[in-house]
């Protein structure tokens, strides 16, 4: 080796070292020079030393500092000295001692960085995402990087300590029934055919159990060419599970152990468990959401039976058609100026509503445009159904279901938002969302949809209603829900084959069809499938939460662009046209090209 190896790690030495001779490896984190004294801090990803060159030390180290800048990559050898009284810096554990420097190498020069290596910068993410490897130096990505470390040890260790077996699936494999778009794999071998990329290892798993792997788990990518958000990647990171002879609740105690786990060696916190539940229906009628933040209160109230009888044209119809009068209560908001509720207004009309119905509670009861429309009887039942008190605002929207209570759902967001209900140190809250129904149905297409994906089972006790009225029909899943976020979802499975067949009916899919598409797990089912169920977490979802971080690209080294494009290496990018043509395949110009 052409340098010496260091004895210790820049976020080592203490008190304790002070007379040792050591060597340090590490990056230029920042340089001064005050008055022939030269200081540098020294960075690497255990801590910052702060080493000393002094004339008097060794001329030529002194002299060869002078020409280091940032992010220059050095060696120092030197003696570990106590810091002079009052230059001591207690924010950092290597603050009271430094390192004098006798002896420094140059490793590597590096040209100066687009952006400062620090947290708190004012950088475009474009411009970190471009320059990753100098990003991933900032502490506060490096801590993010090793919390996703820690969080695969704790996974790892849980599932081996419950007798759960980590198998890998394949990367290359036939297209899944997530859901989403396919990324798609041209083969060479076979011209005109493509293997798909795993939206998720949703049938690899099925049929891991009817090969009596009856508890497997993985750390797995899955890839959705989907629309992008903040908290989802073209490709992701699952915790994936599966087990046999189970039923929800199994599934439940060990999801529930694995988050009890994470709490305490995480956030250091005791989780209650069991976890609170709420169903589908609860959380929509009060949260407006299958996905509700239940670290505030703010609940939505359904008034439909306030409204019962009314004559006021709006809430009537709402009845007459089925749908919902939802209301919601903004505590002291009643002074909100008509600026505010016109702002509001356009929120919810942005979402598809016709309009906002507010209403000012004032001493002597309600103020509001519709409020000549309700009899004194309705108003009083709304403040009461409410809890509403003077000066208070209270919100009503009305419609169909579960559009009216989406729409509310998101205004409740925006008033806890608005009201700044959500603290930094708000005690984090998870729940179960339960029995979604089995079935969408899709407007535009005139059809249902499997709301989790075709190998839900339906609850037992709604089978009959599949024939009668899928919409009714609720599911075996569930979701964990923390923060107001879906940190995982999974099922029970249909494994009987009847049952599977009559899903396969309601959703259009033809025999032929779902042969094609899913006949290989139709097949492995012949032949003695165990009743089963399980769940995958969204890994970097819940990474995001626990490092305290609102987009999961804080928390994946690599992450892509909102546009799914990787800034670094600049994928995806062209190909030859002699791979191209290796591959059978043959890119159509537009016509605008
Ligand atoms: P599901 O599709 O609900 O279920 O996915 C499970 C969890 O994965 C996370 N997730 C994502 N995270 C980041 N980017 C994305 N594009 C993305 N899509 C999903 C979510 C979600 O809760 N095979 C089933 C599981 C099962 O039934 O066992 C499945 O994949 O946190």
């Amino acid at each position: 080796m052409y340098f010496k190896e260091r004895t210790h790690t820049c976020g080592e030495l203490r008190e304790s070292n002070i007379g040792e001779k050591v060597i340090l490896n590490g990056w230029v984190d920042r340089n001064r020079d005050l008055g022939g004294v030269l200081f540098i801090d020294l960075r690497d990803r255990y801590g910052i030393t702060q080493v000393v060159f002094e004339p008097h030390i060794n001329a030529e180290a002194h002299q060869a500092a002078k020409n280091l800048r940032n992010e220059f990559v050095i060696s120092v050898e030197g003696y570990v000295r106590k810091r002079p009284a009052e230059t001591e810096n207690p924010e950092i554990p290597t603050g009271y001692v430094d390192v004098m420097v006798e002896k420094l190498t140059i490793l590597n020069e590096a040209t100066t960085p687009p952006f400062q290596i620090k947290d708190d910068i004012d950088t475009h993410e474009e411009i970190r995402l471009k320059y990753r490897y100098l990003d991933l130096r900032r502490p506060k990505l490096q801590r993010n990087i090793v919390l996703r470390h820690k969080m695969y040890q704790i996974t790892r260790k849980y599932f081996d300590e419950n007798n759960f077996i980590e198998i890998e699936t394949p990367v290359l494999m036939k297209s899944t029934p997530e859901g989403a778009r396919d990324f798609l794999v041209p083969s060479r071998l076979h011209k005109g055919k493509f293997y798909a990329l795993p939206q998720s290892p949703q049938t690899y798993k099925q049929i891991l159990m009817v090969a009596g792997f009856d508890r497997y788990f993985q750390i797995v990518k899955c890839f959705r060419d989907e629309d992008l958000r903040a908290d989802r990647q073209p490709e992701f990171t699952q915790i994936d599970v599966e087990m046999s002879f189970v039923d929800q609740k199994d599934i439940f105690n060990i999801v529930e152990g694995l988050m009890k786990d994470f709490f305490k060696e995480i956030l250091n916190k005791d989780l209650q468990l069991p976890l609170p539940r709420l169903t589908f229906n609860e959380a929509m009628e009060s949260y407006g959401s299958d996905k509700p933040d239940l670290r505030f209160d703010l609940k939505m109230v359904n008034l439909n039976s306030v409204f019962q009888k009314t004559e006021f044209k709006v809430f009537h119809d709402a009845i007459e058609n089925s749908g919902v009068i939802s209301g919601l209560l903004a505590p002291g908001c009643g002074d909100y100026t008509r600026n505010q509720l016109d702002v509001l207004t356009d929120f919810v009309k942005k979402l598809g509503a016709g309009g906002l119905i507010w209403m000012r509670v004032k001493e002597d009861g309600l103020e509001a445009p519709v409020a000549k429309f309700l009899s004194s009887e309705e108003k009083q039942n709304l403040i009461n159904a409410l809890s509403a008190k003077n000066g208070d605002l209270i919100f009503i929207l009305s419609g169909s279901k579960l559009k009216t209570l989406n729409i509310m759902g998101a205004l409740r967001l925006e008033m806890a938002r608005r009201l700044d209900l959500i603290k930094a140190d708000s005690e984090p809250k998870l729940l179960w969302v339960t029995d979604f129904p089995l079935f969408e149905w899709d407007e535009q297409t005139k059809r249902f949809y499997a709301m989790h994906h075709p190998f839900t089972s339906p609850r037992l006790e709604d089978i009959e209603l599949m024939d009668k009225d899928p919409a009714l029909v609720k599911a075996r899943a569930y979701d964990l829900v923390l923060n107001g976020n879906e940190i995982a979802g999974g099922s029970i499975r249909i494994h009987n084959a009847e049952l599977q067949a009559k899903m396969f009916k309601i959703l259009g899919i033809s025999e032929e069809e779902a042969k094609t598409k899913f006949g290989f797990l139709m097949n492995a089912f012949k032949y003695g499938a165990p009743p089963h169920g399980g769940i995958a977490f969204g890994f970097d979802r819940l990474a995001m939460i626990f490092a305290g971080e609102n987009s999961i690209r804080e928390v994946i080294a690599f992450p892509k662009t909102a546009s799914a494009i990787s800034l670094m290496d600049d994928s995806p990018s062209s190909v030859t046209d002699d791979q191209l043509l290796e591959l059978h395949i043959k890119v159509r110009k537009s016509a605008h090209e």
